[in-house]
């Protein structure tokens, strides 16, 4: 799994991701949350925190940070982005197999893992690593990309009208991954639905708080980076998100999905 993760990432850099497109509400919704459960000051371990875009946000709203990353592209982005001295410390590692002892973090962010880990087995031992490293009582937050996404995306970028990519959607949609096939998203993402991505917490025996969607509908608005640009618009999209992020249907059309559950 880790040279297909290291070659998906090698042709699709992590950079500026969060800085365009629907990548600016992902990261608007996701600090907006962020703040509302990390307690102030609270030491952080960032599991699978690519260049380091949050690690470098909370580090410099005062929380002491860790990132580790599989990828070591994304390590060393990550490290140049600390600055010297560090801002935060960036190392390499894997979600499923975390250096550090017991309790040892205040919280714990899993945000992006989860979307790679295809089987489940991994998926909830990702997730009790997460529990275990956590202080008892402090949050462990992780995303995960939501089974519809490759459906909404593909009515947005005419994936469905191609015949083999369309077959791969409806894989993903009955399925939650494509196996060999490759559409975009590559044969290394999983989709959730939100019931099993708290299913799969509490099997990590994590006290399960919520799953909440992170940008709800207006995430799949081909302009939304021109929309975003509109204060008025901003505000009302921000709203949106906020409305439905526990309604059952704004769960099912946001494209990432947050778990919050306590260690
Ligand atoms: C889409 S990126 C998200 C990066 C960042 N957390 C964000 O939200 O923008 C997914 C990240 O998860 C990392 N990742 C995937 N599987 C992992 C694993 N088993 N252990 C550690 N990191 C992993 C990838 O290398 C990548 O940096």
């Amino acid at each position: 799994m880790e040279d297909k993760l290291i070659e998906h990432y090698s042709s699709r850099p992590e950079i500026d991701r969060l800085t365009m497109r629907s990548g600016l509400l992902e990261a608007a919704r996701t600090q907006e949350l962020l703040l509302r459960y990390l307690p102030e000051g609270a030491t952080v371990l960032d599991v699978g925190g690519g260049d380091g875009f949050y690690a470098e946000w909370l580090a410099r709203r005062g929380h002491p940070v860790q990132l580790l990353d599989a990828v070591p592209l994304h390590v060393e982005e990550a490290r140049r982005r600390a600055g010297q001295p560090p801002l935060f410390d960036a190392q390499v590692g894997d979600a499923r197999r975390l250096p550090f002892e017991d309790g040892c973090f205040d919280a714990v962010l899993v945000l992006g893992p989860l979307y790679h880990l295809v089987q489940r087995e991994e998926r909830v031992l990702a997730l009790r690593e997460a529990a275990r490293v956590c202080a008892p009582g402090g949050f462990v937050l992780a995303a995960a990309i939501s089974r519809l996404a490759p459906a909404l995306d593909g009515i947005g970028n005419g994936w469905i009208v191609d015949e083999h990519k369309f077959e791969t959607v409806l894989l993903q949609l009955a399925e939650g991954a494509s196996g060999d096939r490759e559409p975009g998203f590559p044969a290394i993402s999983y989709f959730h639905h939100a019931e099993e991505l708290a299913q799969e917490a509490r099997e990590a025996r994590l006290d399960v708080q919520g799953v909440l969607g992170i940008e709800g509908p207006a995430g799949f608005l081909p302009d939304l980076e021109t929309r975003w640009g509109d204060r008025v618009m901003r505000e009302r999209i921000l709203w949106l998100a906020r409305t439905l992020e526990t309604e059952p249907v704004g769960l099912a059309m946001s494209g990432h999905l947050l778990l919050v559950a306590r260690a």
